[in-house]
């Protein structure tokens, strides 16, 4: 594994280390993100092939991404680098009894041409089976050597530890959303990893982009993702004027972008990881290189404090304004830059129900 001095590895014991960035891949093949055909094409090879140059192994895919293209673009990215990378994907579990279960995760791998997944998480809690319904399979498949390690997402820490005993053995990570603009996980999600050695993996951990400093009022990005994502409201890029100036002070003291700083945030306990998704190879290495900074103490609470001082306008309230906007946007897309080489300025999340 090529040593950057700047990707840092999670401590937890794993075939492969798990880098604190990692790479995520919704974006590879996904209409909702309409990066089109040379990004699905060209550039998300490039992007995973300058990450695993740099030292990040985790990247982390899923079923639906693309229907399978996310997969499929992946699976081919990172042929002839199989031992490089700690591979996760996630099953949907609609009707996820063993035989299910099985037959999904067979068509994963077969997709990322792969004969094991280093880590195979349930993609949602199924509010109407309990873990006891799909862990069996999970373990079935760790007993074959198709899978490593068993992970969900989006589940509460409860129902984490109701997964973990239904496995029988540990559940190595949750992968939920987590940034300076969905910071809920700081408060309970991450001090039980860090207490029991597990995994909390970030997603969304620049919000989309709202926390990357390159949108405002102005100049919203334009795709179906984030036409639904509430935090672009104008309404709320307002409302969170005070965390991006936080945010931008405590990045200029590092000389770091507010990407980078934002990442720094989310990654600073030692047992988070961070999947940033990215739309180009500069923005892969901006937040790589976020890795290396070390936030201080009043710099973290100072921007944890002026996270929760933002109060985003969600749910119902927001439907009149995401309406709105979606029918008189001003789509655009600044440049590039930064420590790195990743996007500069300064600029929250709103919910992706099927990421
Ligand atoms: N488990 C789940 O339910 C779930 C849900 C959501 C996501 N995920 C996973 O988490 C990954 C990341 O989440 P996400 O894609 O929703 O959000 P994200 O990582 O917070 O945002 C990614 C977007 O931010 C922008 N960006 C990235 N790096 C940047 C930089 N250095 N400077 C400026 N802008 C930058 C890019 O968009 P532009 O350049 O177009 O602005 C990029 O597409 C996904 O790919 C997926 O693997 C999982």
């Amino acid at each position: 594994m090529a040593d950057t001095g700047l990707v840092r590895y999670l401590k937890v014991d794993t075939t492969t280390p798990i880098s604190k960035i990692g790479l995520g891949t919704w974006q590879f093949g996904s209409k909702q993100w309409g990066y089109g055909k040379p990004y699905a094409e060209q550039e998300s090879r490039a992007i995973v092939r300058r990450a695993i140059e740099l030292g990040v192994t985790l990247f982390d895919t899923a079923e639906i991404y693309g229907r399978g293209s996310s997969e499929r673009i992946l699976g081919a990215a990172i042929a002839g680098h199989r031992d490089q990378v700690f591979l996760a994907t996630k099953i949907l579990p609609i009707a996820p009894l063993p035989p299910v279960v099985q037959q999904r995760a067979v068509a994963s791998a077969d997709r990322l041409g792969v004969s094991r997944l280093d880590l195979y998480q349930v993609h949602q809690p199924n509010p109407l089976f309990p873990d006891t319904v799909i862990m069996p399979g999970m373990r079935a498949l760790q007993r074959i050597g198709l899978v490593g390690e068993v992970g969900v997402s989006n589940y509460s820490l409860d129902r984490w530890k109701a997964a973990e005993k239904a496995l029988g053995s540990r559940v190595l990570s949750n992968q939920v959303r987590y940034s300076l603009a969905a910071a809920g996980p700081a408060a309970d999600l991450v001090p039980y990893a860090e207490q029991a050695g597990r995994v909390v993996i970030a997603y969304s951990p620049l919000a989309q982009g709202f926390l990357s400093g390159r949108y405002d009022e102005r100049h919203r990005p334009d795709n179906s993702v984030r036409s639904f994502n509430a935090l672009f409201l104008p309404a709320n890029m307002e409302r969170a004027a005070g965390l991006f100036r936080v945010l931008r002070e405590v990045a200029a003291a590092h000389d770091a972008t507010p990407a980078q700083a934002a990442l720094a945030w989310v990654i600073r306990s030692p047992a988070v990881t961070a999947i940033p998704g990215a739309s180009s190879v500069a923005q892969l290495e901006s937040n790589v290189a976020a890795a290396d900074i070390e936030l201080a103490d009043d710099e973290w609470r100072a921007l944890l404090d002026a996270a929760n001082r933002f109060r985003a306008v969600t749910g119902p309230a927001s439907v009149p304004g995401m309406v709105r906007a979606r029918f008189a946007r001003s789509p655009s897309r600044p440049g590039d830059a930064g420590k790195g080489g990743g996007d500069q300025g300064e600029s929250g999340d709103g919910g992706q129900p099927d990421a």
